[in-house]
C-alpha cells in the first residue's frame, strides 16, 4: 500500500516537473517539431526556395551564408534578419550579405504564413534552417534532416557580430569555430560551403600579384584579369552554382580564393582532410551534414528568451 502511495507521489512530481519545464523542453530541437501545427512546412519551404532559385542564381549561396552568419552571431535566432531602426543591426554593409538571401527567407515565410494552419506558428530561425537545407540540396548537395524548434531572438546589434576573417590562419579559424563548439573537421567541412557563390575582390586582391606563394600563378593572373573587369570572383570557379567537392580539388591546385580557404591545404595539419574530401564527395557530404546540424544548435533560443516573429525583419 505504501509503495503504491510512493509511486503515485513520484508520478505526480514527474508530471509537475514536466509541466514546469514545458516552455524549455518544448524548444528542444527535433525534426518533427511542427508536425502537429504545420504538417506541410517542409514542402512549402521547398517549393518557395525552388522559385527563388529560378529567379536568381545568388539565392542559394546568399541563403547558406546567411545561416552561417546568423548562427555564428548570437546563435541561430534569425537576429541577422532584423532591420534596426537606428541602422544598428547585425547586417551593416561591410559584411556584404546579399539581398537575395533575405528575400529567399521573406518569400518562404510569406508562403508558410499563407497556409492558415501555419500562420505565425513557425519561427524565422527555423525557416532559415529549412531554406538553407533546400538551397544546398537543390544545388546538388546533400538532402538532410533539419532539427526544428528554434525561437527568434529580439535583438540585433552590429557590435555583437563575430565572424572569421578571410585572412585568418588555421589557428585563428580553429579558435573561432571552437567557440561555436565545432571541431577542425567541422570547420573544414563547413568551409566546403564555399563551393557556392562569390567573393568581392576586396577580400582576396591582397593575395594576387605574386604576393601569396600558395596561389597558383595562372589563377593569380586570371583573378587579376577578373577583378579588372568586375568586382567579384567565384569561390569555386569550376562549378559556382553546383554544390560538390570541387572546392577541395581547387585547394589542391592552389586555386582557393580566400586566404582562409587556401590555408586549409597549405597547413599540413588540415591538408589530410582536404585531400580526403577532394577524393570522397560522399564523406564530405556526410561530414557537412554533421557540422551543419551542430552549427544549427548554436545559441538556440526558447520560449523563455525568444518569440515567433511575425515579420522576420522586425521584433514583434
Ligand atoms: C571559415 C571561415 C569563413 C570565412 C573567413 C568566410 C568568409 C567569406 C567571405 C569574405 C565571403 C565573400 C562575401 C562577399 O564578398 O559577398 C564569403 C562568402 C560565402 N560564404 Fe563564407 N566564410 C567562412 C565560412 C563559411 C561557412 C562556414 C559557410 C557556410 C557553411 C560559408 C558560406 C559562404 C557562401 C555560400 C558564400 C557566398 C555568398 C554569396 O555568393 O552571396 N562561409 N565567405
Amino acid at each position: 500500500m505504501h509503495s503504491m502511495a510512493n509511486l503515485a507521489a513520484i508520478v505526480f512530481v514527474v508530471i509537475l516537473k514536466v509541466a514546469v519545464l514545458w516552455p524549455f523542453t518544448a524548444a528542444q530541437l527535433r525534426p518533427d517539431y511542427y508536425a502537429g501545427v504545420c504538417p506541410n512546412l517542409e514542402g512549402i519551404v521547398r517549393s518557395s526556395v525552388k522559385q527563388s532559385m529560378v529567379k536568381s542564381p545568388i539565392s542559394a549561396p546568399a541563403t547558406l551564408r546567411l545561416f552561417f552568419h546568423d548562427c555564428a552571431t548570437t546563435g541561430c535566432d534569425a537576429s541577422v534578419m532584423i532591420i534596426g531602426s537606428t541602422g544598428d543591426d547585425e547586417n551593416p554593409d561591410g559584411y556584404l550579405l546579399k539581398p537575395e538571401g533575405f528575400q529567399t527567407i521573406l518569400d518562404a515565410k510569406a508562403a508558410v504564413d499563407s497556409d492558415p494552419q501555419c500562420r505565425y506558428k513557425v519561427s524565422c530561425a527555423d525557416i532559415i534552417a529549412l531554406a538553407t537545407r533546400e538551397s544546398v540540396s537543390q544545388s546538388g548537395g546533400p538532402n538532410y534532416t533539419v532539427e526544428l524548434g528554434r525561437y527568434d531572438g529580439r535583438k540585433s546589434t552590429d557590435r555583437s557580430v563575430r565572424l572569421p576573417d578571410p585572412s585568418d590562419n588555421l589557428d585563428s579559424l580553429n579558435a573561432f569555430f571552437s567557440t561555436l563548439g565545432l571541431s577542425q573537421t567541422d570547420m573544414i567541412a563547413l568551409s566546403g560551403g564555399h563551393t557556392l557563390g562569390a567573393a568581392d575582390c576586396d577580400f582576396f586582391k591582397y593575395r594576387t600579384g605574386g604576393n601569396d606563394q600558395s596561389m597558383n600563378p595562372s589563377f593569380d593572373a586570371q583573378l587579376q584579369e577578373t577583378c579588372a573587369k568586375q568586382n567579384f570572383a567565384f569561390l569555386d570557379d569550376v562549378t559556382p552554382i553546383g554544390f560538390d567537392n570541387l572546392y577541395y580539388r581547387n585547394l589542391q591546385n592552389g586555386r582557393g580564393l580566400l586566404g582562409s580557404d587556401q590555408v586549409l591545404y597549405t597547413d599540413e595539419r588540415s591538408r589530410g582532410t582536404v585531400d580526403f574530401y577532394a577524393a570522397n564527395q560522399g564523406t564530405f557530404f556526410s561530414d557537412f551534414v554533421i557540422a551543419m546540424t551542430k552549427l544549427g544548435r548554436v545559441g538556440v533560443k526558447t520560449a523563455a528568451d525568444g518569440e515567433l516573429r511575425r515579420d522576420c525583419r522586425y521584433p514583434n
